[in-house]
């Protein structure tokens, strides 16, 4: 590794966001529908704000629906969601003179969480979108527009010992600033006292969080925040420049961090502990490389997130790891002990009488210099997430390292927010996540019938799939059509022909970095062919062996050490899709049906071999899935019918169903229920087993 490189590539500078206003698609909206169209432009503008992260307000006169009279409520965005897609039906709408009389319930500080429970009393129209904690700090600010944002720039000044000083200079006194205050009823009492106290303010800032400014109308206010946040990221880029970020770098990318991650991702997320397994996220885009290859890194890091946003979803501070020790299983071992005993030990020191149970201590991100930066969450969205919180809060502290020195959410601070009894009480309510739920799958042949008609099965019940399949064009479709239907982070491809050992292994070392490693592999890439002994060539008997038996074990001997790893955490299973023919004799199918029996036999001895590190492997054995089926477009429905003495049409399909004793056609999604059952926990007791989804053939029983 090209360890102390001599030059420091510069800073990477803040994004200057503009106005993207358009007075043409604003024109002849309601009020309420200018409010949607300002907070859609904010959000959905990552310079502006980042995920999920701000709200927006408009106090609108509307029609009482009980007295018929007008009435003065205040739009809001309601709780969960995201500014940047959100429809109406995203904001909470409340009656202002009920929420500002709510004042004569509040005592002081220690009413906040009782407060919380007044603001459904407001609720105007019965609308169902519950109030955000934020709703009194729009509330009760005496403007017809608010916007309240967590922009990257803004809280890198927000979170800076240079902070306050720098917002003088940058704004004149134009803008506030008000000491950390966890978002609540009191920000928003003292928010208004000193907005009241401090006339012609144009926005406040807010410590340790965000900034939060307003406009006479849904235009100006919405111009007045771009404008204050380009005006802080141009500040921001005038202490940067010319020099390099965070101390500048002490550890250059590593060329080869792509193979390194491969490797590293699975192994960590073996020793992951707890109920749910992990899904692992890495990403090496510049802000990453930056941050984890400079001389800051480990001070940084130690002090943890700022801003609620980001370690709500990053955790009170990232895993650091070194990079020359990665290959030392017991260093990884002993850091993600030291780490949760940090958390189980931060949560000791913190914890009040009435704190819910610790949460689960493994650690969100990890940083490894030269690498970048990988996150772990029981979902690949969150997973995602979660690295994108960090790469917020990284820009945070290059800003906020730029104008002084950077500054953490004080501990105490930091658990009351994580373990804040009301958001508890939200997540008990959370419905039991499916149970392929941070499972990985690999499915070759997945563009064919039965292993996409697999793959879909898998992802419908919440598992992440990697598509392996040699037709590259078929298997990006595939992939596309699955990333509309699931959402694109639970799905990718890889071009492999099973035969081609390297290629097999970038697939799974494609998984591996993808997704973190491998719970169940669906063996199911295959071919068939058919001809007399006499007419079978060499090349065609090899044909079927390559794909079939060779391709089978390439694929199984590659999975094997990424399964291995999640022994401790419940097992892994393979499913090989094996034929009717690998069990009874076919005519004029010699090659395909003793490769199929080759395959078969080799599940059986995977079952015995792999059974100590909780490998379970089992057998479907599918018999003419015809509809959906690529094998049965080409020459094997001509010669099958050939063989019957019938046309290779509609008679070949009644055919097998007459043929059949249930006498019923065979559907990849009959296939694909299988092996959902012999992936799933549901036969966690079984292995070496084999399942005919045949519509029943007495040949084929099991003896
Ligand atoms: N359809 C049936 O009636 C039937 C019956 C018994 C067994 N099977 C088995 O089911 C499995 C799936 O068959 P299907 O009916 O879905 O066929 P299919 O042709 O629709 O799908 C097979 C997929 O495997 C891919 N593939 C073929 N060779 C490959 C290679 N070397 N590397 C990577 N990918 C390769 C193909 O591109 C295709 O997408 C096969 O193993 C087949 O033998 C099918
Ligand atoms: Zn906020």
């Amino acid at each position: 590794m090209n360890v102390h490189s001599t030059v420091s590539p510069a800073a990477i500078p803040f994004a200057i966001p503009t106005s993207r206003w358009d007075d043409a698609e604003a024109a002849g909206k309601s009020p309420a529908e200018f409010l949607l169209y300002r907070s859609n432009l904010l959000g959905s503008d990552l310079t502006v704000t980042n995920f999920g992260g701000g709200n927006t307000s408009a106090k609108v006169i509307e029609t009482d629906p009980l007295t018929g009279e007008p009435v003065e409520v205040l739009w809001v965005k309601g709780s969960g969601g995201d500014i940047g897609s959100m429809k109406l039906d995203g904001f909470a709408t409340l009656y202002l003179d009920k929420l500002l009389s709510l004042e004569k319930h509040y005592g002081g500080p220690e009413d906040d969480d009782k407060m919380v429970g007044y603001l459904p009393h407001c609720t105007f129209a019965l609308n169902p979108r519950a109030a955000s904690i934020d709703t009194p700090l729009h509330a009760l600010l005496p403007f017809a527009h608010v916007d309240h944002v967590h922009p990257d720039a803004i809280i890198a000044l927000a979170a800076s010992s240079g902070g306050e000083a720098a917002t003088r200079a940058i704004w004149g006194g134009r803008i506030g600033w008000l000491p950390w205050k966890r978002p609540g009823y009191t920000l928003g009492v003292q928010l208004r006292d000193y907005v009241a106290a401090n006339p012609g303010l144009e926005g406040v800032m807010l410590a340790g969080h965000g900034i939060i400014c307003w406009g006479d109308t849904a235009k100006d206010c919405y111009e007045h925040t771009v404008r204050l946040i380009a005006d802080a990221a141009e500040y921001l880029n005038g202490e940067l420049a010319g020099r390099p970020a965070f101390g500048g770098q002490i550890v250059a990318p590593d060329p080869d961090r792509a193979a390194i991650v491969a490797d590293l991702m699975p192994r960590l997320r073996g020793l992951m502990t707890g109920a749910r397994r992990k899904l692992g996220h890495w990403s090496d885009d510049a802000e990453a490389l930056e941050f984890v290859g400079s001389a800051d890194l480990e001070r940084l890091a130690a002090i943890g997130t700022s801003c609620p946003d980001h370690f709500l979803r990053t955790k009170i501070a990232p895993l650091t790891l070194d990079p020359a020790r990665l290959q030392d299983e017991a260093y990884l071992a002993e850091q993600l002990d030291a780490y949760r005993a940090m958390y189980a030990a931060y949560y000791e020191r913190c914890r009040r009488a009435d704190s819910p149970a610790m949460r689960d201590p493994n650690p969100v991100v990890v940083l490894v210099p030269g690498l970048g930066r990988i996150t772990f969450a029981t979902d690949k969205t969150t997973a995602r997430l979660a690295g994108e919180f960090y790469g917020n809060a990284i820009n945070v502290m290059r800003g906020a390292e730029a104008i002084g020195g950077y500054i953490g959410l004080e501990e105490q601070e930091a658990f009351d927010i994580e373990y804040w009894l009301l958001e508890e009480a939200k997540l008990q309510r959370m419905p039991a996540p499916k149970p392929l739920v941070g499972r990985i799958a690999l499915v070759t042949g997945g563009a064919g019938g039965i292993g996409a008609a697999t793959a879909a099965r898998l992802l419908a019940d919440g598992a992440c799939v990697m598509l392996a399949d040699r037709d590259a064009a078929a298997v990006e479709e595939v992939r596309g059509g699955f990333a509309r239907q699931f959402g694109k982070d639970v799905v990718r491809a890889s071009v492999c022909d099973v035969t081609d050992e390297a290629q097999v292994q970038a697939a799974f070392d494609g998984c591996a970095r993808e997704f973190g490693g491998l719970d169940i592999l669906v063996a199911n890439a295959g071919i068939a062919s058919s001809a007399p002994i006499e007419e079978t060539t060499i090349a065609l008997w090899r044909k079927n062996y390559d794909v079939l038996a060779d391709g089978y074990f390439l694929t199984v001997r590659a999975a094997w050490p990424l399964l291995k790893r999640m022994k401790d955490q419940g097992g892994t299973s393979v499913v090989f899709i094996g034929s009717k023919n690998a069990v009874a004799a076919a005519t004029n199918a010699s090659a395909y049906a003793s490769a199929k029996a080759a395959a078969n036999h080799l599940a059986r001895c995977l079952a015995l071999e792999g059974a100590p590190d909780g490998i379970r492997v089992n057998t479907v054995n599918p018999d003419a899935v015809i509809k959906g089926s690529r094998i049965w477009d080409g020459d094997w429905r001509k010669e099958r019918a050939g063989a019957y003495g019938i046309d290779s049409g509609a008679e070949l399909e009644a055919h097998y169903r007459n043929r059949s004793l249930l006498k019923r056609d065979v559907l990849p999604e009959d296939i694909a229920e299988a092996v959902y059952f012999l992936a799933s926990d549901g036969s966690a007791k079984s292995t070496g087993n084999m399942i005919n989804v045949d519509a029943g053939n007495a040949q084929a029983f099991t003896r």
